[in-house]
């Protein structure tokens, strides 16, 4: 299980205190989860600071798909990792809508992510029109063919398929049980059908309005193995409570 939050471009300097928070709130007890937090660039190296000593780890938001060149404002999967994060979320519908990427950039960027020694983790997910036209599994389908690198990383739980419906993202809407296991059973197959065995491994994130009252019952999804996580994760409190409903397998 791997829980994921997405803080995209919310954040000042003050916000680190909770990812402190957070890991007081963890301390101790056994997780139940990988806990990763992904702020804005600015923040990583604060947030690496925060998370020492407990086990919640950093990520980046975004990364290039060169190491490093004439590429003004951009940041490569290399100076994440430099910077102390240990993943990176690619291929965000966000980006994917306002900054024009497409599966080939993002599977050039998890490619990057892979070399850098990265966790990626690439999104993939149907809007409103295409989930009502019945073409949601296969418009995914298409995503991962296009955005999934050809070849596993040498661990495959360093790939994680993030499936965010994008009319859930910040809606409160949020796919019924049923809606989201079809899409993780044809997620899970589709990576079986490219990697075999290692498909098991690879872990499966639902995201879109996951909040503490409905992170129970998606979690509890066969092949859901977690959640990345807006909204709710830029407050401990929240994340916290997402964490305490993850259910017992
Ligand atoms: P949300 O965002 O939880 O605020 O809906 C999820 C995401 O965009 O990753």
């Amino acid at each position: 299980m791997l829980l994921a939050g997405n803080w995209k471009m919310h954040g000042l300097r003050g916000a680190v205190a909770e990812i402190r928070a957070l890991g007081r709130g963890l301390n101790g007890a056994p997780l139940p989860a990988d806990i990763l937090v992904c702020p804005p660039a600015t923040l990583i190296n604060e947030a690496v600071k925060a998370a020492e000593g407990t086990r919640i780890v950093i990520g980046g938001q975004n990364c290039h798909a060169e190491p490093s060149g004439a590429f003004t404002g951009e940041i490569s999967a290399e100076m994440l990792r430099d910077a102390g994060a240990n993943a990176v979320i690619l291929g965000h519908s966000e980006r994917r809508q306002f900054y024009g990427e497409t599966d080939a950039m993002v599977r050039a960027k998890a490619e990057a992510a892979s070399r850098a020694g990265l966790i990626a983790l690439i999104c993939v997910g149907e809007d409103e029109r295409q989930r009502d036209a019945g073409e949601a599994v296969s418009v995914v389908q298409k995503q991962l063919d296009g955005s999934v690198p050809a070849s596993a990383p040498a661990d495959p739980i360093d790939l994680v398929i993030a499936y965010e419906p994008v009319w859930a993202i910040g809606t409160g809407r949020t796919p019924n049980p049923e809606q989201i296991a079809e899409m993780h059973a044809a997620i899970r197959a589709w990576l079986a059908d490219r990697f075999g065995a290692a498909a098991d491994q690879m872990r499966i994130l639902y995201g879109g309005s996951v909040k503490p009252e409905n992170a129970g019952t998606i979690l509890a999804v066969t092949n859901v193995d977690g959640a990345l996580i807006g909204g709710a994760s830029l407050k401990a409190g929240d994340f916290l409570a997402i964490i305490r409903a993850v259910p017992q397998r």
